[in-house]
This record gives C-alpha cells, sequence and structure tokens, in this order.
C-alpha cells in the first residue's frame, strides 16, 4: 500500500518498440518499459543514478532492443539462458496474475541479462514499485457468471481441503501477519491495519485456517478459490524462492473465503517485505 497510484500509472505505460523482434520472439508492447535512462549522473568510477538515486552500473538499463533479444530467448527457452534454475513464463493475457508473472520474467532477464547474477539490477528499473502495486492490486473480477460458478465451487473446495490436509507446509515457511486482528475497531466493523489503513476486523484470520487455505491452494498447483492464480510454494531459501512463497501467501489471503474476498494486503507486513526481497534480488 505504501506505492502510489502515481508509480502504478507510471510502470504501466508500456513500450511500443518498433525494433524488429525474431520469429517467436516476445510481443514488445506486452514488455514494460525500464522507466529510468541509463548514464545519469555518473560519479566517474562507472557508476550513475537509477531509481530513488540508488548507484546503478551506467551501462544499466540496456538499450530496449539488446533486451528484449534476450528475454525473448529466455521465453522461448522456457527458462533463463543464463541461469537455468529461473523459470521463464511469459504469458500473454492480461490478467494481473499474468502481468505478474511477464514481469517477474523481465526482472530475472534483466538481472541476468550477461551471465549467471551479471546483469542490472532492479533499481535500474521502476519495475519493484510496479510489482509490489501489481501484488497487492485487487485480484481482478472475473465475468460474473464465472464467477458464480467458480465461488460455489470453492466453497466447496476449500471444505474438501479442509478435511483433507495432505499436503502440509512446513510451518517454519510461512512468514507471519505480523498484525493482530481487532485493533482500534470503530464500531462498524473496520479495525486498523498497516499504517492504520482500515482492514475488517476479521482480518487477518487465524493462523490455522490460514494455513488451511494455503496448504490445498498449494497441493492443487493454484488458488482453488480463483483458478487463474498459481500457487507456487518453493521451499529453497533463495530470494526467488522467498517471493514466490510470499506471493503465493498474498493471494491465498486475498481469496481466502471467494474470488477477490478474504483480508487485505494491509492485514499483514507483507507488502514491504515483498518489496524489500525484490529490490535486494
Ligand atoms: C553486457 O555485455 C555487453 C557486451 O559485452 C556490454 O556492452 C554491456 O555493458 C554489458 N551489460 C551489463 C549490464 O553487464
Ligand atoms: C471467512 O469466512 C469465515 C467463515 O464464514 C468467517 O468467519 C471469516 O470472518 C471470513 N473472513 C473474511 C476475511 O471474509
Amino acid at each position: 500500500m505504501k506505492f502510489s497510484t502515481a508509480l502504478f500509472t507510471l510502470g504501466m505505460s508500456i513500450v511500443v518498440s518498433c525494433a524488429p523482434v525474431s520469429r517467436r520472439g516476445v510481443e514488445p508492447s506486452l514488455v514494460i518499459d525500464f522507466g529510468i535512462i541509463a548514464g545519469q549522473n555518473p560519479d566517474g568510477s562507472g557508476s550513475c543514478t537509477g531509481l530513488n538515486g540508488v548507484l546503478i552500473p551506467c551501462q544499466c538499463p540496456p538499450s530496449l532492443d539488446v533486451y528484449i533479444q534476450s528475454l525473448s530467448a529466455n521465453v522461448r527457452a522456457g527458462h533463463d539462458v543464463n541461469n537455468p534454475s529461473v523459470a521463464a513464463p511469459f504469458p500473454t493475457d492480461s490478467s494481473i496474475a499474468s502481468q505478474i508473472t511477464r514481469l517477474q520474467t523481465q526482472i530475472s532477464s534483466l538481472q541476468n541479462l550477461n551471465g549467471s547474477g551479471v546483469g542490472c539490477p532492479a533499481a535500474a528499473t521502476t519495475w519493484s514499485g510496479l510489482l509490489a502495486s501489481l501484488l497487492v492490486g485487487t485480484p481482478e473480477a472475473s465475468a460474473p457468471t464465472v464467477e458464480a460458478t467458480s465461488v460455489a465451487a470453492a466453497t466447496t473446495a476449500v471444505g474438501a481441503a479442509t478435511t483433507a490436509a495432505s499436503t502440509s507446509i512446513d510451518p517454519s515457511l510461512i512468514v507471519d501477519f505480523g498484525v493482530i486482528a481487532g485493533q482500534n475497531p470503530n464500531g462498524g466493523g473496520s479495525c486498523s491495519g498497516t499504517n492504520n489503513v482500515l482492514i475488517p476486523c476479521t482480518c487477518p484470520p487465524s493462523l490455522a485456517s490460514y494455513t488451511a487455505s494455503l496448504e490445498a491452494n498449494v497441493a492443487a498447483g493454484h488458488d482453488l478459490n480463483n483458478p487463474s492464480v498459481p500457487a507456487p510454494f518453493p521451499t529453497d531459501s533463495s530470494r526467488a524462492s522467498q517471493i514466490t512463497r510470499l506471493q503465493t501467501q498474498l493471494s491465498t489471503l486475498q481469496n481466502l473465503n471467494g474470488t477477490g474476498v478474504g483480508c487485505p494486503a494491509a492485514s499483514t507486513i507483507w507488502s514491504a517485505q515483498l518489496a524489500s526481497l525484490i529490490a535486494e534480488q
């Protein structure tokens, strides 16, 4: 919630490039512009200023043509060519989930541009803020007919999952909400969350009910209440996996009781944690 609408809007401006793209390359109109111009305020030793005055290599960000070529090669390969353990999905639809996935692939492609871990830092772009905004954004509304069906199906699925509880997640991998439910009730059902943003007094939920929902989603591979949202939960300690897990935690919370029916991100301290994980990548 810290990230302004202005930043979101700025980040959403997309690149329209006239550069030829190789066959089966990514569609240039889906590539988000860096938002930063290379070579600002050189300090004489190779560093220039990036986002918020952070020092970045003066050659960052790269030319858009070079970048799109690298991105396309990664997407074609299905993984980052320079860092094969990093997947490179690039779904082309306009859902929030797909926008998030594309931006993650854009970030990893930039960070591994010239080799494994050899590329440009996130501060060479405005993408961290954009990604954070997308992550805390309202889940995309489904078409009404589909929504009615999926909510009904979801209720059944969640009920079933609670009893099944087949996939258990190591509790130490679940990041705590960081917010306690029921603070400063205003008498109208709202209580205070992160930065005193008003949240439903029932949020965050009990850790037990939340964990049951998270485990059910992870077992299914997608959010049971919002099936277009994947629910990966890799267990290693890499930063990329921490980010992925926290994203799955967030979408699970936001869709806890139905499509888009759950607790807002301000019922947790996760937005700030995600933003710093992404910025440190
Ligand atoms: C990547 O390699 C190219 C070619 O050697 C070089 O011009 C460019 O500055 C490098 N970029 C980064 C970010 O390392
Ligand atoms: C979710 O549903 C449960 C059971 O009906 C309810 O107790 C809880 O308050 C709901 N939480 C949210 C955030 O909608």
